[in-house]
């Protein structure tokens, strides 16, 4: 535990023992085949696009997922109208809009949800199923709050009711989308610091093994792809969708 100077908040996301996970990484890949099933379908993944959204070209998919900073912390409604004309107009059935950090404008305007994306769904710590598809997906997208001078704290929480949010994520999680990385997973930043969740990480190890997580936060990551398995043989395929590398979204074609 750690305190942070001029903040009264104590952070504990600082866990000594971190369950294993084995690591295949994928180098300069930004589509990935996953999954052995019959069925498939074709996800569309974007992260922290920070009011750039004209830069990236999505193709059609099934499903369309943005794991937050849709925009900047300081920007407004005129900058969420042309985020959401944007994504609302990208041709895909099933949209799903996780925020993160940045996304003060939405933490303040969660009504005006429906009025700037009508045919997508919003998750803040709950479930979508896509009956078609029989696949369940959670969303949550709370960070770390950082201390009282940092801007860029929306949706965020002190480390033990992250904790408590990061519990109440359902054990039948086929998809997990967070705004925050795993630790060691996909997190690393160009100063080689960590910018996961260690509690985040232990719950989805021990507990939750979801097939696929999606997240963003970390900018930094050069991969986009890493192939987990478990200490019980069960994989997962963990995506940084961060677009700011080369604004493309992460491709995933999930057999099932
Ligand atoms: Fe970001």
């Amino acid at each position: 535990m750690y305190k942070i100077f001029g903040s009264k908040e104590v952070f504990n996301d600082t866990l000594e023992e971190l369950s294993p996970i084995k690591l295949k990484k994928f180098h300069n890949k930004k589509t990935k085949s996953f999954g052995e099933g019959e069925n498939s379908i074709k996800i569309a993944c974007i992260s922290d696009t920070h009011s750039l959204q004209n830069r990236i070209n999505i193709s059609e998919c099934d499903l369309l997922i943005s794991c937050g900073d849709l925009i900047n912390y300081s920007e407004g409604e005129r900058q969420m109208k042309s985020f959401s004309n944007w994504f609302e107009s990208i041709n895909c059935k099933n949209k799903i809009i996780v925020p993160g950090n940045h996304d003060k404008y939405l933490e303040k305007n969660k009504s005006k949800f429906k009025q700037f994306f009508p045919t997508s769904h919003y998750l803040e710590y709950n479930s979508l199923k896509l009956e078609e598809y029989n696949i369940l997906i959670y969303g949550a997208p709370c960070t770390l709050r950082r201390n009282l001078f940092y801007f860029g704290n929306a949706y965020s929480l002190p480390g033990d009711q992250m904790k408590k949010e990061w519990e109440k994520i359902p054990d039948n999680t086929d998809i997990l989308v967070t705004h925050v990385p795993p630790y060691d997973v996909l997190d690393t930043t160009y100063k080689n610091k960590h910018v996961g969740s260690k509690l985040l990480r232990n719950e989805i190890c021990n507990r939750i093994q979801p097939k696929i997580h999606i997240f963003g936060h970390n900018h930094d990551s050069e991969l986009s792809f890493a192939l987990g398995e478990f200490k019980n043989g069960n994989k997962c395929l963990f995506v940084n969708a961060c677009v700011l590398n080369d604004f493309k979204p992460t491709i995933i074609e999930y057999k099932y």
